[in-house]
């Protein structure tokens, strides 16, 4: 079959779906069953998406008919999929096991991907034993990760998720995340941080990154300041620079011995499995750090060799696939119910839209139909009260993803584990309430029109058996996989990303004009801000 009648064979059966209300759906209990899939300790549960079991059929015809097989064996061998920055993606290489082989110029890449794990592990056992120690010799107590997109979101959101998970070190360390450009985050905690004990990891894959080169540089002038000793020392002591451009780092001043490196074939939105994950190393150990790349390959491995119909990456994405190009919804909500996963949404935010926000294809052609829809998400209880009146009774469609924990708090106090049965209440009651609306409630034909409940939300539930480092390299795995899958479908490339560029360059010629005072020559409105801006400052 082509990809244009699949498409089209989708198109006539989204005509006889999209009257079916899911208080309809959700009374064929084979329904239920057919739609719920699971690999090691995760579980997908679609019967509350708005499809039927021919609906995956069509979809899985679609993905056929796109060589998805074939392409995901081109992202494992490690093939030019980035096509615009002639680069293989081989992130799946960072958690491979040691026997597999990539060849990719010439060499194979596990070695040096082992290589650069044995470099951490050396850091990470120096760190953790309190070797590694700051210019009065006191140990390394504060770890201040400075970076910005994948080179932060992705160690920050996985140290939050996994705290509990803390490697035995002989000092606690203290982890602090720092990306915004302004240096409102630095100033705030260098206040509060003892520079004897404080070690900063400036994270960038490209080390040209405006952003975190400034707020290393804010750093490095605190230290020098506090301390009155010579640079090199501090850098030596104070610094560690991971990137994938090691010349760019030794300009910067930090030396070879301090450095970890990643290959370019590394995604930034992809990189947390890399030395970028250090953050991560540091605070959960490398046991740690092995079992969630260990969670991650499970998943790489599902990926790889299940068929579609059971593919929980595959599912996901064209489950999405469905909502956005048939049933036109364009919103789509990340609601985990566990708040060590506060920062799941934000990094999804960038491994979703940064991938495939895309409107061009592979070939430069404009795309034909809508791809990755705008997503944003907040940990689901406190999203209740802010944003869910807009889900259950606003005029936008939105699909959700409740992620869910299943067991949290065995070895803790009665009134943890009740807040734990709290949080499974109330996302079991807020995905049944958005499907099912007012029938979840008696007589609510008879309620005024401002409590009537439409339903018919669509959303997906993420049931993990516990978070662990394990489980939750899966879960992220798993995301990574599913872009990836509609970026096939779509035919666009996920690992590239031009769009945010042009406002870099943009913005190095407004910082000449705002620190020279001058007006310069942009456009009405803009001029008109920087008058107001000189008149507030003088530089
Ligand atoms: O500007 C976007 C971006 O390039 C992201 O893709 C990347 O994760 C981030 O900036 C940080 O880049 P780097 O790790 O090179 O500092």
């Amino acid at each position: 079959m082509t990809t244009e009648n699949a498409w089209r064979r989708l198109s006539e059966h989204a005509e006889e779906v999209k009257s079916l209300h899911l208080k309809e759906l959700l009374k064929d209990e084979a329904r239920i069953d057919s739609l719920k899939h699971r690999h090691d300790h995760l579980l997908l549960d679609f019967s509350k998406q708005r499809i039927v079991p021919e609906t995956f059929k069509r979809l899985a015809q679609l993905a056929e008919a796109s060589d998805l097989t074939k392409h995901i064996e081109r992202l494992f061998e490690g093939d030019i999929v980035n096509q615009s920055e002639q680069r293989p993606a081989l992130h799946t290489a960072l958690r491979a096991p040691k026997s597999t082989q990539i060849e990719y110029e010439g060499r194979n890449v596990i070695d040096e991907v082992y290589e650069s794990l044995g470099r951490m592990d050396e850091i990470v056992t120096q760190i953790h034993a309190g070797q590694w120690r700051g210019f009065s010799g006191e140990p390394i107590t504060t770890i201040v990760n400075i970076g910005v997109g994948g080179s932060d979101l992705g160690p920050m959101m996985a140290c939050k998720a996994l705290a509990e998970f803390r490697a035995p070190t002989e000092q606690k360390l203290e982890f602090i995340f720092v990306s915004s450009m302004d240096g409102s985050q630095l100033a705030e905690v260098l206040d509060h941080l003892n520079p004897a004990n404080t070690l900063f990891i400036l994270a960038s894959k490209s080390f040209t990154t405006i952003d975190t080169l400034a707020n290393g540089a804010t750093a490095r002038e605190w230290l020098c300041n506090a301390s009155g000793l010579d640079d090199a020392l501090l850098m030596k002591r104070h610094f560690i620079g991971v990137t994938a451009v090691p010349d760019k780092a030794n300009e910067w001043g930090i030396p070879c011995e301090n450095q970890l490196h990643f290959a370019q074939w590394v995604g930034g939105r992809y990189s947390l499995w890399s030395a970028i994950g250090l953050p991560i190393a540091l605070k959960i150990g490398m046991t740690g750090f092995r079992q969630l790349l260990d969670g991650a390959h499970s998943m790489d491995q599902h990926f790889r060799h299940t068929p579609f119909e059971r593919n929980l990456p595959v599912l996901l994405a064209l489950t999405e696939i469905w909502n956005i190009n048939f049933l036109d919804i364009h919103a789509h909500a990340i609601l985990p119910y566990d708040g060590r996963l506060a920062h799941l949404p934000a990094y999804l935010e960038q491994l979703e839209m940064e991938s495939n926000g895309k409107s061009v294809t592979q070939s430069g052609e404009p795309v034909t139909r809508r791809t990755c829809p705008v997503l944003w998400g907040e940990v689901g209880p406190n999203a209740q009260h802010a944003f869910y009146q807009l889900l259950h009774q606003g005029t936008e469609r939105v699909m959700c993803d409740f992620i869910l924990p299943a067991r949290r708090y065995d070895d803790h106090s009665d009134e943890l584990k009740k807040q734990h049965r709290l949080a499974l209440a109330n996302c079991l009651a807020q995905s049944r309430t958005l499907a099912l609306g007012d029938d979840v409630i008696k007589h609510a034909e008879n309620a005024p029109a401002h409590k009537r409940y439409p339903g018919n939300q669509p959303s997906t539930t993420f049931l993990l058996d516990e978070l662990n480092p394990y489980n939750f390299g899966a879960l992220i795995a798993l995301y990574e996989h599913k872009v990836y899958t509609q970026a096939v479908i779509w035919n666009i490339n996920p690992f590239d990303q031009w769009g945010v560029e042009l406002g870099k360059v943009m913005a190095n010629e407004l910082l000449e004009s705002i620190e020279n005072q001058e007006t310069g020559n942009f456009d009405g409105a803009t001029n008109a801000l920087l008058t107001e801006i000189h008149a507030l400052n003088q530089f």
